[in-house]
């Protein structure tokens, strides 16, 4: 979608998004271990809801799954009586694994997820050998979001914007005058997300920023992740356009996409993998299902030895 069919868009979204009795409601759950914030947003006529970027608790040392992150999500959907319709992820995440099965089960909703998924399922599908019934096709998931792909929840219109460099998939949900923006930008005074992870690229992000920061300043926008810059004591993952502009240290106004893609290379250059890409990655390339089950009846997650 060019920048001119876009803007065009938004403006009928925000039109509606930004009326006081449509403006979408927004309930986030943070979940310390991993720094992901869940949100859950809602038509607050229709109640029609989505839940972005779920979390399935994972112990690494004992393999056990549990939901306590996401049971606090469907205690809140079910004391406000939300009719959920989609369980969103704004990619595949390699430092926490998906809950959207599971919430589907408890609640309903389609898994959505952007449609270059199949770029990161065949990148990891080959990485862990996957096994072949595995199809690397997006088919595990209910829908396969396209760049300008609009939807609705409830009386809210919503579009789908392709805004990859993290990972090769990444998807910005903007529902209103809310934008979902998963790990692109993070806090103004944290930064950006890293882009060294297998299809990802800090050319690519930058202009994904760009495009996300052309959004009407007031734009309300809500991030996957947040690790408490220094200095600050909470955590916090709600931003606006205006105030990544004026205050992000690695993108505000100004900052050339060759200054950033310096800034950013040499910063990845420093970054450890996440604790929890392994199982995340297995797990999230199947839109949050465990591995078949081999033939005594238990899921295993594989460690690719030197090779990550
Ligand atoms: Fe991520």
């Amino acid at each position: 979608m060019s920048d001119l069919a876009l803007s065009a868009a938004y403006d009928q979204i925000v039109a509606a998004g930004h009326q006081p009795q449509t403006r979408p409601c927004i309930r986030s759950f943070f979940d310390e271990t991993t720094f992901t914030a869940t949100h859950v947003v809602h038509d607050p006529r229709t109640r029609a809801a989505a839940i972005i970027d779920s979390v399935m608790d994972y112990d690494p040392a004992s393999g056990r799954t549990s939901f306590h992150s996401a049971e606090q999500v469907v205690a809140y959907v079910r004391q406000e009586n939300l009719n959920v319709l989609w369980q969103l992820e704004t990619h595949a995440h390699a430092d926490h694994l998906s809950a959207a099965p599971w919430l589907k089960k408890q609640l309903g909703g389609q898994i959505g997820i952007g449609a270059d998924i199949v770029q990161v399922q065949q990148t990891f599908g080959a990485i862990f050998n996957a096994e072949p019934a595995f199809t690397r096709d997006g088919a595990q998931f209910d829908h396969l979001f396209t760049d300008g792909e609009t939807f609705s929840l409830g009386d809210l219109p919503a579009i789908a914007l392709h805004v990859p460099g993290h990972t090769p998939a990444d998807m910005a949900f903007i529902i209103g005058d809310a934008a979902f923006i998963g790990d692109t930008l993070f806090m103004p005074d944290y930064g950006t997300a890293r882009a060294d992870f297998p299809g990802g690229s800090a050319r690519t992000l930058y202009r994904s920023i760009r495009r996300l920061l052309s959004l009407p300043p007031q734009t309300r926008l809500f991030l996957c992740h947040d690790y408490k810059a220094p200095g600050r004591n909470t955590f916090v993952w709600e931003t606006t356009v205006e105030a990544e502009r004026q205050n992000n240290i690695h993108v505000h106004d100004g900052i050339s996409e060759d200054a950033f893609v310096s800034m950013r290379t040499a910063r990845d250059a420093t970054l450890s993998l996440p604790n929890l890409i392994m199982p995340s990655v297995q797990i999230n390339m199947r839109a949050g299902h465990l591995p078949a089950p081999e033939n005594n009846g238990i899921s295993y997650i594989k460690i690719p030895v030197n090779t990550l």
